[in-house]
C-alpha cells in the first residue's frame, strides 16, 4: 500500500509551498490540509489569475482532484465562504470537491477579539500573530471549550454557542477591550457551511481512500520554524507543523507516512516577531524584499529577509524526515556581486534558539550573478555561480534539490 505524502515548509512559512502543491496535484487524488488555518496565505498563479488560498487545500483549482480540511485546522466559516466565493466567481467547482472534518474546531468571533486582545496588550509578549484568531481557537481546544464542525449541525447549536460566546465576552469586558461580540456575519456564514459544505470524519474517509490505493498529498501550513514545539517559542504559531502533525491532524498512523517533501526558498524570510540570525537589515534585505514581492499574502506586512540559514534548515529537514528538497525563488537573488550562506551558529545551534536568541552566523561567501533566470527551465543554463549556489545547499544539506522554482507561474521551474 502507498503512504501519504507529505509536503511542508522547510523555514519560517511563505516558502512558496502553494505553488508546488497546486504542481503536484496532478499526480494525487486527494490533497488534505493537516493544520493551521487562515493564519496561512498559499498563493496559486495561473495565467493571469492569482487565487490566494487560506483554508482552502491547494488541489481545488485542479479538477478531478478532492480537498480535504482535516481535523487538527481552525476553521472561520466568514473566511472560508469568502475563499469559495472567489473560487466559483472563476468558474471552479469547489462545494462538490471539498470534504471537511466534523472534528476540526471553528474559529469563533471571540477568538478574533481575544487573538486581537493578546497582540495589541502584548499579554503574550507581542508574537505579532496575523489576528486570525489562531491561537485563542487552539486555547479552547486543548482547554475542552472549543466548539467543533459538527456541532454546527447539533440541535441545540444555538446554546452550545451563546455560551461559548458569553465566556469570551466575560474575559473581553474583564480586560476592558471590548463590550460586544458582532457576530451577525459569522452566524450567517456559519449556518451557510452547515447546509452546503460535506462535513465527514475525514480519518475515516483519507483511511479508506489510502486503503483503496488513491493517492494522497498531506499539504502542511506555516512553516517547521514556527512549530510550537521546535520553533523560536513563544515567537510561533500555535499549532505542530511538522511531518508528525499529518498524523494527528488527519487521523492516519506514522506507518502510513509515504514521501516527504521540503519546500525552502533559496533566502529566509520571517512575518511577525522573534529570532531571525541571518536577517539583513541593510539594502540587501531591502532588495530581496522588492525583487521578491516579500509582503504577507494574509496581513500584506513587509516580511523581514536575510540569507539562507543551513542551520535552521538542517534542524527541519531532522525534525520532518525530509526526502526530496524543493527550492524556491532563486531567481530573485540575481544581480548581487556576492551572496552569503549562514552555515551555522557560532555559539549556538537553531535548536537551542528560544532560549538563547543572542547568536552570530558563521557565513561562506558565494559568487553572485547578474544574469536574470526567470521562467528558466534548463539546468543548463543556469549561470555557474547559481549551479555551485544550490549544489553548496545540497552538499551542506545532505539531500538533492529535485525541483528548483524560477518564477510563481506553473512552468516556471527546473526538475532535476
Ligand atoms: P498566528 O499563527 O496568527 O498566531 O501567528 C503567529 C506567528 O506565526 C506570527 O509571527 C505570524 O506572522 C506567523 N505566521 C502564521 N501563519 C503564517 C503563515 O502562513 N506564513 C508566515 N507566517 C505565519
Amino acid at each position: 500500500m502507498m503512504g501519504v505524502d507529505v509536503i511542508l515548509g522547510l523555514q519560517w512559512g511563505d516558502e512558496g509551498k502553494g505553488k508546488i502543491v497546486d504542481l503536484l496535484s496532478s499526480q494525487y487524488d486527494i490533497i488534505a490540509r493537516f493544520q493551521g488555518g487562515p493564519n496561512a496565505g498559499h498563493t496559486i498563479i495561473i495565467g493571469d489569475k492569482k487565487f490566494v488560498l487560506h483554508q482552502i487545500p491547494s488541489g481545488i483549482t485542479r479538477s478531478g482532484v478532492m480537498n480535504v480540511i482535516g481535523n487538527a485546522v481552525v476553521l472561520d466559516p466568514t473566511i472560508l465562504l469568502k475563499e469559495i466565493t472567489a473560487l466559483e466567481a472563476e468558474g471552479i467547482e469547489v462545494r462538490s470537491r471539498l470534504l471537511v472534518s466534523r472534528k476540526s474546531n471553528l474559529i469563533l468571533p471571540g477568538h478574533r477579539l481575544i487573538d486581537a486582545w493578546q497582540e495589541e496588550s502584548n499579554a503574550n509578549g507581542g508574537v505579532g500573530s496575523t489576528k486570525k484568531g489562531i491561537g485563542p481557537t487552539y486555547q479552547d481546544k486543548t482547554g475542552r471549550f472549543g466548539l467543533r464542525i459538527g456541532d454546527l449541525h447539533a440541535a441545540n447549536f444555538d446554546q452550545l454557542y451563546n455560551k461559548a460566546k458569553e465566556r469570551h465576552l466575560r474575559l473581553l469586558r474583564a480586560v476592558g477591550f471590548a463590550d460586544e461580540i458582532d457576530d451577525a456575519a459569522w452566524l450567517i456564514a456559519a449556518d451557510e457551511v452547515r447546509r452546503t459544505l460535506t462535513t465527514v470524519d475525514s480519518e475515516i474517509y483519507i483511511n479508506e481512500a489510502l486503503n483503496a490505493g488513491k493517492r494522497i498529498l498531506a499539504e502542511g501550513a506555516q512553516g517547521t520554524l514556527l512549530d510550537i514545539d521546535f520553533g523560536t517559542y513563544p515567537f510561533v504559531t500555535s499549532s505542530n507543523t511538522v511531518t508528525a502533525s499529518a498524523c494527528t491532524g488527519l487521523g492516519i498512523s506514522p506507518k502510513k507516512i509515504g514521501k516527504v517533501y521540503g519546500v525552502f526558498k533559496a533566502y529566509s524570510t520571517r512575518v511577525g516577531e522573534g529570532p531571525f540570525p541571518t536577517e539583513l537589515l541593510d539594502e540587501t534585505g531591502e532588495m530581496i524584499r522588492k525583487k521578491g514581492h516579500e509582503f504577507g499574502s494574509t496581513t500584506g506586512r513587509p516580511r523581514r529577509c536575510g540569507w539562507l540559514d543551513m542551520d535552521a534548515l538542517k534542524y527541519a529537514i531532522m525534525l520532518n524526515g525530509v526526502d526530496e528538497l524543493f527550492m524556491m525563488k532563486i531567481d530573485v537573488l540575481s544581480g548581487m556581486d556576492s551572496l552569503s550562506i549562514g552555515e551555522a551558529y557560532n555559539n549556538n545551534s537553531f535548536a537551542g534558539l528560544s532560549f538563547n536568541k543572542d547568536v552570530t552566523v558563521n557565513y561562506t561567501q558565494m559568487q553572485g550573478w547578474q544574469e536574470e533566470i526567470r521562467g528558466t527551465t534548463d539546468y543548463n543554463k543556469l549561470p555557474d555561480a547559481a549551479k555551485t549556489y544550490i549544489s553548496q545547499i545540497e552538499k551542506l544539506a545532505g539531500l538533492p534539490i529535485s525541483l528548483i522554482s524560477t518564477g510563481p507561474e506553473r512552468e516556471e521551474g527546473i526538475r532535476k
